[in-house]
């Protein structure tokens, strides 16, 4: 039974909506629940509290191959010839992996101009996807693949599009199995388009539903501070879910004063380098069912949790490591207890950014200066957090 080897399908009656003749894997979702005593350390947990689920280890090298696989076998149930999306790199790598690999499809991707790392370009290139450069970023490729999947009938598959959280679901799922359901207490997660949060929140609540788990652990997600819609929203305007009645006038007047200021998204974690996050309200439902917070941590903070991620074997993209950096903060600040049971999800592979990577390691002035010398932030050598 093919799905059996599929981390996303083998949970499929939690995710009921395909005919197992239609569903489309690649094995996606092996991924592993880790442990690394020296982030631990790090972050300031007790000895075995900090887990790291690697989802960097999924086929195209991110946690979006969860999403995708659910995303595509819709797109494939609807018999669309084109899938499109909008991509800061992974969900674009991710869509021109399952194109090539099941040639049922063909990608279009839409990325913003010199904003996503090559690692991921070069994935999306090789699988044959059509990728386009747009004059902007990632806020304005996302407005551009709306209007042209719209005209010309291209199935789009960014997280807007329901069936990735399903498939998103799984990493919870999978969290849960590898501690033999014992609930943790925390679950701390990257936000960019704010999917991966929203999947989690609606997977901890059907399995309360279903009685499979008693309790919800809490979600704590973390912008970083170039791109921090979420945070601002949430813990500075105190935008909530409310049961569904979300009010809106907060975030009309917060997108309004961005559109003033010209402000744009702006981060070494470019992959989660946006303004604004189109799962923005799900991702609110997801904090009032998980008792959630939101912080945000600086590039200097995100480089240097990599690091310590690095160092201990297991390795990420800047994004990724934001969530280590926020677990330090909440640590830090007495939200999180040296004694609670600490999931950070490291969403993306190593090897995905590798500039940002060795800027922040060489000792050589002119490529410290090409990629981080604008950031503020200091190298490895002098960093001794
Ligand atoms: N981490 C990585 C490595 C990502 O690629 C992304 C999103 C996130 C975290 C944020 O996850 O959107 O669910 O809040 N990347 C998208 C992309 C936007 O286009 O690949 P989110």
């Amino acid at each position: 039974d093919r799905l059996r080897f599929s981390g996303v399908w083998r949970f499929k009656e939690l995710l009921p909506f395909a005919p197992d003749d239609k569903i489309v894997t690649v094995g996606e979702g092996q991924t592993l629940l880790q442990q690394a005593e020296s982030v631990a350390q790090y972050v300031g947990m007790n000895a075995g509290q900090l887990y790291l689920q690697y989802e960097g280890m999924n086929p195209s090298g991110s946690f979006k191959d969860n999403g995708m696989c659910a995303a595509f076998t819709h797109a494939h149930m609807m018999g669309a010839k084109r899938a499109a999306c909008a991509s800061t790199g992974n969900t674009s790598a991710s869509l021109a992996m399952y194109c090539a690999v099941s040639q049922l499809m063909k990608a279009v991707i839409f990325v913003g101009s010199g904003k996503i790392a090559y690692g991921k370009l070069s994935q999306a290139l090789e699988y044959g996807a059509l990728t386009v450069q747009i004059a902007g970023d990632f806020d304005d490729a996302m407005i551009r693949v709306k209007q042209v999947s719209d005209e010309l009938g291209i199935y789009l598959v960014n997280s807007v599009n329901p069936f990735r959280l399903e498939g998103q679901k799984t990493i919870m799922f999978r969290v849960l199995e590898a501690l033999q359901w014992e609930v943790p207490d925390w679950i701390v997660v990257p936000g960019g388009n704010l999917g991966n949060s929203s999947a989690f929140g609606k997977a901890f609540t059907e399995l309360k539903e279903l009685g499979l788990i008693d309790r919800i652990p809490r979600l704590a997600v973390i912008n970083a501070s170039g791109a921090d819609t979420l945070y601002e929203l949430y813990e500075r305007r105190g935008v909530r879910w409310n049961g569904g009645n979300v009010d809106m006038d907060p975030i009309r007047a917060f997108y309004d004063e961005m559109d003033r200021d010209g402000a744009k998204a702006d981060t070494i974690a470019s992959a989660i380098e946006i303004n604004r996050p189109v799962n923005l309200k799900k991702c609110l439902r997801a904090l009032e069912a998980c008792d959630g917070v939101v912080r945000q941590v600086s590039d200097q903070e995100i480089l240097d949790a990599k690091a310590k991620v690095g160092a201990g074997g297991i390795g990420c993209e800047p994004a990724s490591a934001a969530s280590v950096a926020g677990a330090k903060m909440l640590r830090r600040e007495g939200v999180i207890a040296p004694s609670d049971r600490v999931v950070c999800i490291l969403t993306g592979h190593q090897l995905k950014d590798p500039t940002a990577t060795v800027a922040y390691h060489t000792t050589d002035q002119a490529v410290f200066n090409d990629v981080l010398g604008s950031r503020g932030v200091q190298r490895a050598s002098f960093a001794n957090r």
